[in-house]
């Protein structure tokens, strides 16, 4: 029997390297060098993991630390009282790809948003230079140990503790703007402060928009392929009635009108997914197990609206609506599955968005004068 020793950082980073070059999303070599330059590990000493619905924890000099800091995992590094994640180091798959969509040039400046263990602005740091990444982080605690680590790491970004919806003025223009937290709007800050021809690339329902700002000073572009949620950017507004969670219960066995429906596609197609977050992002959504059924609830804390659907043939689309409250949520739903049907199941990369002058949000399919939806405010 041989005995192996386990792969050192340097080995660890150049696999995870060329496992998002194989993958497509490392597309350019200044960001291949960046990852393989950058020691992710030195910013995450203790996080967990979630996998098969448990969390893992890892803390630096456990056996499993290194390998589980270059996985391709979201590494949690904070939690608050109700054990929601409040901060994390993203996905390196994913974060590769926003760095990629953000199409930086050498002497760009970047305002990110959310810097949470400082990562990410060391990779930015490493591409453009830290005296032209400046990264904002809402929590005051982070903004401290991430500076501690990226000037270990030997960069000197400006770091700083507040809102990122108000960008930081202080030092716009910029020429790229990347959040790594999702918002529900694109806040206008955002786009005053930065240059014509800037990009911008959020995390906006569940996908990721690549904005070009017009001289107008509105900014349209596509979504990413692929679905993708960040944890909301704080304070995220206060939740008006009951809370959803609490409502897991009753929303088995509430009784309101009843009637037969045929559902145009599943309701968690990532199609339906990315639709429903865009359009209807206060409806809350869950599937709870009901003995061999799966119901699936649809609650609007603001106006206690629900309904409840639950399938009733196998691999038939028919189901049993049961639904209370002013909304009629599932008359809201039904057009957005039957367009996504009859459009061919595209992609969201065949969705964009328009965030027009006064700041309105629409949403398109193929392009801004085609099919569209305007964003609720
Ligand atoms: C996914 S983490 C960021 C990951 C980070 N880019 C990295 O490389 O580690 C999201 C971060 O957004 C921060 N955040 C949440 N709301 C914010 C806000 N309003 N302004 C700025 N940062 C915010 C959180 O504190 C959290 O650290």
């Amino acid at each position: 029997m041989t005995i192996t020793d386990a792969p050192s950082a340097d080995e660890l980073r150049h696999h995870m390297a060329d496992r998002l070059v194989r993958e497509g999303c490392i597309r350019s070599k200044p960001w291949r060098a960046a990852f393989l330059a950058i020691p992710r590990h030195e910013f995450v000493p203790a996080f967990f993991v979630r996998s098969q619905g448990r969390l893992h924890e890892y803390s630096q000099g456990d056996p499993a630390w290194l390998a589980a800091a270059y996985s391709d995992a979201s590494l949690l590094t904070q939690f608050d009282q109700d054990g929601t994640a409040t901060s994390s180091s993203t996905q390196p798959s994913l974060m590769a790809q926003m760095l990629e969509a953000l199409d930086v040039r050498d002497g760009d400046t970047v305002l990110e948003i959310g810097a949470g263990t400082g990562y990410n602005a060391a990779l930015l740091s490493h591409r453009l230079g830290a005296d032209r990444v400046v990264t904002v982080d809402v929590d005051p605690h982070l903004v401290a140990a991430a500076s501690g680590r990226l000037r270990q790491a030997g960069y000197e970004p400006t770091l700083v503790a507040g809102d990122g919806m108000a960008g930081y003025p202080e030092r716009a223009p910029y020429d790229r703007l990347l959040a790594t937290c999702g918002v529900g709007r694109i806040p206008t800050p955002w786009r005053d402060q930065l240059r014509p021809g800037g990009v911008i690339v959020a995390n906006i329902g569940c996908g990721i928009v690549r904005l070009v700002l017009a001289a107008d000073h509105s900014a349209g572009g596509r979504f990413l392929r692929g679905l993708a949620t960040f944890m909301n950017a704080r304070p995220t507004p206060d939740t008006v009635g009951t809370p959803a969670g609490r409502l897991v219960q009753p929303l088995l066995t509430w009784s309101g009108e009843t009637r037969e429906i045929t559902l145009p596609a599943v309701l968690d197609a990532p199609g339906a997914q990315f639709l429903s977050s865009l359009l209807h992002p206060q409806v809350k959504e869950f599937a709870l197990g009901n003995g061999d059924q799966e119901v699936r609830c649809l609650f609007d804390p603001e106006s206690s609206s629900w309904a409840r659907i639950t399938m009733t043939g196998a691999g038939v689309m028919t189901a049993r609506l049961d639904f209370g409250g002013p909304r009629d949520l599932w008359a809201e739903r039904e057009p957005l599955l039957a367009h996504w049907r009859d459009a061919g199941r595209p992609g969201h990369e065949r969705y964009g968005l328009t965030v027009g002058p006064d700041g309105g949000h629409s949403l398109w399919l193929d392009e801004p004068d085609g099919v569209s939806w305007q964003l609720p405010e």
